[in-house]
């Protein structure tokens, strides 16, 4: 595998992360998964514009321009022979001794990333995943993709202990998103999901779903729901780079609807999958 590290491509062997990153020490820093269909970037532009107002938002700057950025996830993919996979880029806030506030403004941010093969996950997209409810503990920025992802790393967990694909989080009953997908629910044939606040990740997914309902003529209502009105829609699905859009079958064991994939949600799909490279 060729990967990017400190302004170089370079193979594992030559990797060398500073024990002082604090991107270790603190997740202090901001990531981007970018899906990679047919030897071509999906949507960079998007996923390399959000990575800059991750870094703005956590008043750090990125030692590159968004195009130079580009390039080097076109190299990646270029060098590592990726068909369909990922490049995946991080960015923290450079290495420096130990300490919460931010170090001297000359240290750099280290900029790293790497691409690999990952076929799209069919058996969930063809045939619905489930889902477990959980309390949403993260912070209150949740807006920004960060590398601190315990609360998304420990919410997983729990869902994958229950024999669930993914989390289904909720702030005090009302869902906000998956941990690590935006979550959809579909009733008497409108789209709701969560609207962008602090509380979600504005997936790339999301919006290009989005922009497939309008197309569709599909009514989308960006207005929360509760966990409660979750188990009483017609249909459920979930959106990220990865996952396309995956249909939720149940719910905390109980199947949403008639717990077989909804003709919405297919309709969305074959969209989605006829606009892919
Ligand atoms: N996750 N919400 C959260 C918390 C996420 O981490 C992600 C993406 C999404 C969906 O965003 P997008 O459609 O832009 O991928 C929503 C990535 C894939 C990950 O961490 O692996």
């Amino acid at each position: 595998t060729v990967y990017f590290i400190d302004g170089q491509f370079t193979e594992r062997d030559g990797l060398a992360i500073s024990i002082d990153d604090r991107g270790y020490y603190f997740g202090d820093g901001v990531y981007e998964v970018i899906k990679v269909y047919g030897g071509e970037l999906y949507t960079a532009e998007e996923h390399i514009d959000r990575l800059f107002q991750s870094a703005t938002k956590i008043k750090m700057t990125i030692p590159y321009a968004e195009v130079q950025l580009m390039e080097i996830a076109r190299e990646l993919v270029a060098k590592n022979n990726i068909l369909v996979g990922h490049v995946y880029i991080q960015v923290t806030r450079g290495s420096a001794p130990r300490m919460h506030q931010f170090p001297d403004p000359t240290v750099p941010p280290v900029v790293t990333g790497y691409a690999i093969n990952n076929p799209r996950p069919m058996m969930g997209i063809e045939n619905g995943v489930g889902v477990k409810s959980v309390a949403d503990v993260r912070w209150l920025r949740c807006d920004i993709k960060s590398l601190n992802l315990l609360g998304n790393v420990l919410a997983k967990q729990e869902a994958h202990e229950a024999g669930c694909i993914e989390a289904l989080l909720h702030r005090d009953g009302v869902v906000t998103e998956g941990s690590a997908s935006n979550m959809f629910g579909v009733k008497g044939g409108t789209v709701y999901t969560h609207p962008v606040t602090n509380l979600i990740l504005n997936g790339i997914t999301r919006q290009v779903v989005l922009g497939l309902c309008e197309e569709q003529g599909i009514p989308v209502v960006e207005k929360s729901f509760t966990i409660d009105e979750a188990f009483e829609m017609d249909e459920f699905f979930l959106t990220s780079t990865t996952s396309e859009v995956t249909p939720v079958i149940s719910i905390d064991g109980r199947p949403v609807s008639s717990g077989i994939l909804g003709p919405l949600t297919m309709k969305l799909q074959k969209a989605f999958s006829s606009q892919i490279p």
